[in-house]
């Protein structure tokens, strides 16, 4: 059984549904990727999966408590950092780490172990005493995940993480998630919508729009369910626009496009042979310097399959 099981979800604000349907399944020590659009429902479905908001249909069941009879539980195993910033800005980092470690119920000498580890964790020792009001947007996502973390949750759910930080914090907060996964074996979501990030850290993948399942998976069962096109990207020496209309006419060539000796070719991998290609630039004289095989994006999945950007 998996560690989380999302099932049937359906939620509706007043005539307007907001989830539709939504199921899922994260096993234990997977980075399972959420990603979406603004109005998605990503914030949504995650305040339904952490008990804060009930839904109108389906069923929550973590570590094979269901949310609904058995709250609690289920609210022990996890650790939320939201989307809004949750800190109390008029007082120090250290007071607000001691007043969310005392909500989890941790106190005396272990509260402030927890409270050491949680500042070494996220990288903000010295500035332990400083008033939260004086933090940059980075610094309080930053301490926004201690608040999270400091009773050792089995899961941890980020609702956009590094939205509008610099550089520096959004490394860390990166690294962290890497390493709490790798070392703790935490079960985390991770919901963006920077498909670069989601890419890089995420095993399984939801992508939803409008409430809406669009696709659900691995990443390459996610990539192949764009057909088989792919990109291949050629380095030529004595390029000539003799052999681009060669290679135009090809068949499994959807598109070719030249660049400073560079040529682009997108395929349709079922089709496509090499072999054929290589006759081509060898025929025009050509010289292969380099040739590489790129998969679409998430980003250029999403735009296929929804006609829009993530980031409209
Ligand atoms: N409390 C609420 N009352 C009414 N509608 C709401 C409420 N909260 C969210 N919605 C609506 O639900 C839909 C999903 O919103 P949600 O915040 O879950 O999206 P999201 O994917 O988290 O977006 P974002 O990337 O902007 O955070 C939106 O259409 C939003 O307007
Ligand atoms: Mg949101």
């Amino acid at each position: 059984m998996s560690l989380i099981e999302v099932k049937n979800i359906t939620k509706r604000f007043d005539e307007n549904i907001v989830l539709d349907n939504i199921s899922f399944s994260v096993d234990e020590g997977d980075i399972f990727g959420l990603i979406g659009p603004n109005g998605a429902g990503k914030s949504t479905l995650i305040n339904i999966i952490t008990g804060l908001w009930d839904c109108d249909k389906g069923d929550v069941i973590i570590g094979g408590y269901d949310i609904k009879t058995e709250p609690i539980k289920v609210k022990e195993q996890i650790g939320l950092v939201p989307q809004e910033i949750a800190l109390i800005d008029n007082v120090s980092a250290y007071d607000n780490l001691e007043f969310f470690g005392s909500l989890y119920g941790l106190k005396g000498k272990l509260l402030k172990e927890r409270i050491d580890e949680a500042f070494e964790i996220i990288g903000l020792q010295d500035k332990r005493k400083e008033k939260v009001k004086k933090f940059s947007g980075g610094m309080k996502r930053r301490l926004n995940i201690a608040a999270a973390i400091m009773h050792h949750p089995r899961i941890l759910i980020m609702d956009e993480p590094t939205v509008g930080i610099d550089p520096q914090s959004r490394n860390h907060i990166f690294e962290f998630t890497k390493k709490t996964n790798r070392e703790n074996k935490t079960t985390i979501i991770y919901t963006s919508h920077y498909m670069e990030e989601v890419e890089m850290l995420c095993n399984n993948i939801f992508i939803m729009d409008l409430g809406q399942e669009i696709a659900y998976g691995n990443k390459s069962q996610i990539k192949s369910l764009i057909g088989s096109s792919n990109k291949v990207n050629l380095k030529v020496n004595n390029y000539k626009i003799e052999m681009i209309l060669d290679i135009k006419s090809m068949s499994g060539v959807l598109e070719c496009t030249e660049e400073q000796g560079l040529i682009k070719l997108i395929i349709d991998e079922n089709i496509f042979r090499l072999e054929p290609l290589l006759k081509i630039i060898e025929k025009n004289q050509g010289e292969i310097k380099g040739i590489n095989f790129e998969e679409p994006s998430l980003e250029e999945v999403f735009l296929t399959l929804t006609g829009k950007s993530l980031r409209d």
